[in-house]
C-alpha cells in the first residue's frame, strides 16, 4: 500500500504519553522504514527549548525505551523529521505560528493532529485550530487523534462529540483505545474467526462464564490528579476492558472493514443488560490499595501518593459482572476486574466451559475434574491455551489437566507496541482499530449508573494491601464453584 507522507502535529509532545509511547513508536516505525518519505513531526510544547534542546529530550526518551537496540545513525535520520514548535496551546499566537510553519514547503500537506493533552483542553484546542483554518482540507487531508478519556461520563462525552462534529466529520476522527493495537488483542479475532472448530462451542450452550482480568503491579506514578478524578472504572473498565469484551463476544462481521467491525462491537454493547442503580452493589465491587509490598519492594498507600487528598475514596480496584442479552450469550456471566498495585502485572481473558452433563467417573479415583478453560494471555505473557483433562499414566483411573499451547510468536519475533500500529493506521486512513462515537457512547451508558451510585457513596471504600490480588469480592460470582482465575498454568480447584 502506498502511504502518503504527512505532518504529524503532536500536542503535549513533552508529556508522559509522548515520552513513553509516541516518540518510541515513531522511532521504531522510522527504523523499520514504515514512515513514508518526507513525513515530518511537529512537536508542540510550552517549554522554551530550541530545536537542539528538544532533540536531546527525544534522545533521552528513545534511549530509555529502546536501550541496547539504540542506533546512533538511525536516530540521526529520525531527528531530521522533527520541528519543535514552542507555544502555549491555549493562546491563539501558537496557532498563528503553527499555520505559518505548516505552509512551508518541507511540511507535507496532509496533517494529523495528535491531542495528547488534558481532555479539558480538547474543546479550546479544536476551536483555535479551526480559527486558523487548520482543519481546511483543500490541500490535503486533516485527521485528529484523540486520547482517552473521551468524556467523563455519558453527558460530557456527548457534549465533547457535539463540539468535535462542529469542526470535523466522523471520517476525520481517530479515537484511540490503545488496547486495540495490541498484537494479542487483534489475535482474539483471528483465533475466533480463523478456527472453525471453535464456533460451535462459542456460546451459552458450552460456556459457563467469561472472565477478563487486567492486573497491574504499578501504582499511579505521577498521574495523581488525573487518576483521582477518574478511578479504575473510568480509567480501564469503561474503555479497554469493555473493548476486549466486545471482541470476545461479537458476531462475525461481514468483513474486516472498519464499519462492519465496529457495527458488530456496538451490537454487543447495546445488548449488555443495563445495571439499575439498585443492583449496582450486586454487580460491582471497588477497593483502594493501602501500603504493602510489590515485587519485594515497599510501596505507599494510595492515600500517601502525590496529589491524592487524604480522604479520597477513589477506587484503584474495580470489578463488574455483566450479562449480554442476546441469543448467543443470554445467561452467561461476564466477570471483569482491574486494579493497580496488585500481586503481578497480568492481563488475561479466561473462558470457562461447562462441566460435562454426566460425571461418569464418579466411582473412580477421579477427584479433580476441572472444567475446560481457554486462556488468552494478553500481556506480559502472550499465549493461547486450551486446558483439557487427560488420564494420568498408570494403573489407576486418575486425571490431570494439560494445556494445548498455540504460541503465536516465535522467539526471534519481537513484540510491536500498540502505538506503532495505530500511528501507522492514521496515515493509512484505516479506522478499524479506533473507536466510533457510538461505541464510546454505549460504553458510558453501561458504567454511568455505577459511577453515579459510587459518586454519592463517598464515606467509605474497602481496602486491600498493595501486592495482594485485591479485595475479597467473591460475592459477584453466580455459583459457588466460580472463582477468579489467577494463573495461566493449570489450576486444580
Ligand atoms: C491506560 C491507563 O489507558 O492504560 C493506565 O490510563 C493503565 O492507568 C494503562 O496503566 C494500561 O495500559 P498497558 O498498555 O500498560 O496495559
Amino acid at each position: 500500500m502506498n502511504i502518503e507522507p504527512c505532518s504529524y502535529v503532536i500536542f503535549g509532545a513533552t508529556g508522559n504519553l509522548s515520552r513513553v509511547k509516541l516518540m518510541p513508536a515513531l522511532y521504531h516505525l522510522d527504523v523499520a522504514n514504515r514512515l513514508p518519505e518526507g513525513t515530518r513531526i511537529i512537536a508542540i510544547g510550552r517549554r522554551p527549548w530550541n530545536q537542539l534542546q528538544w532533540l536531546n529530550e527525544v534522545l533521552d526518551m528513545i534511549k530509555a525505551k529502546v536501550k541496547e537496540d539504540f542506533d546512533e545513525i538511525l536516530f540521526q535520520r529520525f531527528s531530521q523529521r522533527f520541528h519543535y514548535h514552542q507555544g502555549d496551546i491555549n493562546q491563539p499566537e501558537c496557532y498563528l505560528s503553527l499555520a505559518n510553519t505548516l505552509t512551508q514547503p518541507e511540511f507535507p500537506k496532509n496533517i494529523a493532529y495528535y491531542l495528547s493533552i488534558s481532555p479539558a483542553d480538547f474543546g479550546s484546542v479544536m476551536n483555535l485550530l479551526s480559527e486558523q483554518h487548520l482543519f481546511n482540507e483543500d490541500e490535503g487531508w486533516r485527521r485528529i487523534i484523540i486520547e482517552k478519556p473521551f468524556g467523563y461520563d455519558l453527558d460530557s462525552a456527548q457534549a465533547l462529540q457535539t463540539k468535535i462534529s462542529h469542526y470535523l466529520n466522523e471520517e476525520q476522527v481517530y479515537r484511540i483505545d490503545h488496547y486495540l493495537g495490541k498484537g494479542m488483542v487483534q489475535n482474539v479475532l483471528v483465533f475466533r474467526f480463523a478456527n472453525v472448530m471453535l464456533e460451535p462451542l462459542w456460546n451459552r450452550n458450552y460456556i459457563d462464564h467469561i472472565q477478563i482480568t487486567h492486573a497491574e503491579s504499578i501504582g499511579i506514578d505521577s498521574r495523581g490528579d488525573y487518576y483521582n478524578s477518574a478511578g479504575a472504572m473510568r480509567d480501564m473498565l469503561q474503555s479497554h476492558l469493555l473493548q476486549l469484551l466486545t471482541l470476545v463476544t461479537m458476531e462475525p462481521p461481514v468483513s474486516m472493514d472498519a464499519e462492519s467491525l465496529r457495527d458488530e462491537k456496538v451490537k454487543v454493547l447495546k445488548s449488555i443488560r443495563p445495571i439499575p442503580k439498585e443492583a449496582v452493589h450486586a454487580h460491582t465491587f471497588r477497593g483502594q490499595y493501602t501500603k504493602g509490598h510489590v515485587n519485594g519492594a515497599k510501596v505507599p498507600a494510595y492515600l500517601d501518593e502525590a496529589n491524592i487528598p487524604s480522604n479520597s475514596t477513589t477506587e484503584t480496584y474495580a470489578s463488574l459482572k455483566l450479562y449480554i442479552d442476546n441469543w448467543r450469550w443470554r445467561g452467561v456471566p461476564i466477570y471483569m476486574r482491574t486494579g493497580k498495585r496488585l500481586a503481578k502485572a497480568q492481563s488475561t481473558i479466561s473462558i470457562c466451559f461447562r462441566h460435562p452433563p454426566l460425571q461418569f467417573f464418579r466411582d473412580t479415583e477421579v477427584h479433580c475434574m476441572n472444567q475446560n478453560w481457554i486462556l488468552l494471555g494478553i500481556q506480559p505473557e502472550e499465549c493461547i491455551r486450551i486446558e483439557m483433562t487427560v488420564k494420568e499414566p498408570g494403573l489407576e483411573m486418575n486425571t490431570r489437566t494439560r494445556s494445548l499451547d498455540a504460541n503465536f510468536r516465535n522467539q526471534d519475533e519481537k513484540a510491536i507496541d500498540a502505538y506503532e500500529d495505530l500511528l501507522l493506521d492514521v496515515l493509512k486512513g484505516d479506522r478499524s482499530l479506533f473507536l466510533r462515537f457510538d461505541e464510546v457512547e454505549h460504553a458510558w451508558r453501561i458504567v454511568d449508573p455505577i459511577l453515579q451510585t459510587w459518586a454519592i457513596e463517598r464515606d467509605y471504600i474497602t481496602t486491600y494491601p498493595a501486592g495482594s490480588w485485591g479485595p475479597e469480592d467473591n460475592r459477584l460470582f453466580d455459583k459457588d464453584n466460580q472463582y477468579w482465575r489467577e494463573s495461566l498454568l493449570p489450576e486444580c480447584k
